[in-house]
């Protein structure tokens, strides 16, 4: 396994890579790695002849009062984890590898960056899109795999590849749970002990949304109130955001759900803010 820290280094070795005809699977984190992480590693694996990583902590995804100087990071063990699972090419930049002091070119989707998570997080996506444009255009992956626990992620990324026409095949990888169904994170390490405890209510409040889908004429109105009431249960959950919002597009849904949806949610834990997703198939769309 190569360990690149410059553009230069990175840049050789998949231009080699391309040059013997290997189609490319880029897997971008912000490392210290879990299980969820090594699931998009394992399925670029099996779908493309190299798989980069790369491991960057991009300050720009970050606002002021945020997590960064605190975000959890472990490269040796994470170096560890690739290497077993077969990776080809890790990607560590120094961040002035990545910024130039005079940097001032930024992508941004428009309308998907300023909604839902956008809201609660100012400039988030617009750090998300340009960091992983720039891994694109470094790493020339065919592939690139996000998971879909960062649901608006998955769909402002996609939405940058659509409209900016990147050639890149952006695969969605469903969520790796903890087995009391907690959805794995990297922040997930940074909950006291209390709040690891009760952090499994997000799930149990998606899985009762899930099921009152059973129900024919469920509306969003009442898988809100179902999300609601069961995060209001735990006293140490302080829900940031609830949203109902067509699977596809992220557009608010009124009313009758009759089209594939999706709820997702923003709950904080003390200063640890989680988030987490289920795609809800209505009745009349079950097969
Ligand atoms: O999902 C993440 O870890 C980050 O947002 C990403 C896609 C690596 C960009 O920094």
């Amino acid at each position: 396994m190569q360990i690149c820290e410059s553009k230069t280094k990175i840049f050789a070795l998949q231009t080699n890579f391309r040059r013997d005809g290997a189609s490319i699977g880029l897997v971008p984190t912000m490392g210290y790695l879990h299980d969820g992480h090594m699931e998009l590693v394992r399925q670029a694996r099996a779908a493309c002849d190299r798989v980069i990583v790369t491991i960057f902590v991009n300050p720009a995804q970050f606002g002021e009062n945020e997590d960064l100087s605190s975000y959890p990071a472990d490269l040796e063990r994470d170096l560890a984890m690739l290497e077993t699972e077969g990776v080809d090419a890790v990607f560590t930049p120094p961040r002035s590898e990545i910024y130039a002091a005079d940097n001032e070119t930024i992508v941004e989707t428009t309308r998907l960056s300023r909604i839902l998570i956008g809201r609660l997080r100012p400039g988030h996506f617009r750090g998300v899109t340009t960091i992983v444009a720039k891994l694109f255009n470094i790493c020339q992956p065919d592939r690139a795999y996000f998971g879909e626990k960062d649901y608006q992620q998955l769909q402002v990324i996609r939405r940058m590849v659509q409209d900016m026409d990147i050639p890149v095949e952006i695969c969605g990888v469903p969520t790796v749970r903890e087995s009391d169904g907690l959805a794995m994170s990297s922040r997930n390490v940074m909950l006291g002990k209390e709040d690891r405890l009760a952090a499994p209510v997000l799930s149990q409040a998606l899985t009762a949304a899930e099921e009152a889908c059973s129900n024919t004429n469920i509306t969003s109105r009442t898988l809100d109130k179902i999300i609601r009431s069961k995060l209001e249960s735990q006293p140490r959950a302080q829900i940031r955001s609830i949203d109902i919002r067509d699977a596809a597009t992220l557009a608010a849904i009124r009313g009758i759900i009759t089209r594939p949806a999706v709820a997702l949610l923003a709950v904080s834990f003390g200063t640890v803010l989680l988030i987490d997703q289920r795609t809800l198939t209505p009745l009349s769309d079950k097969p």
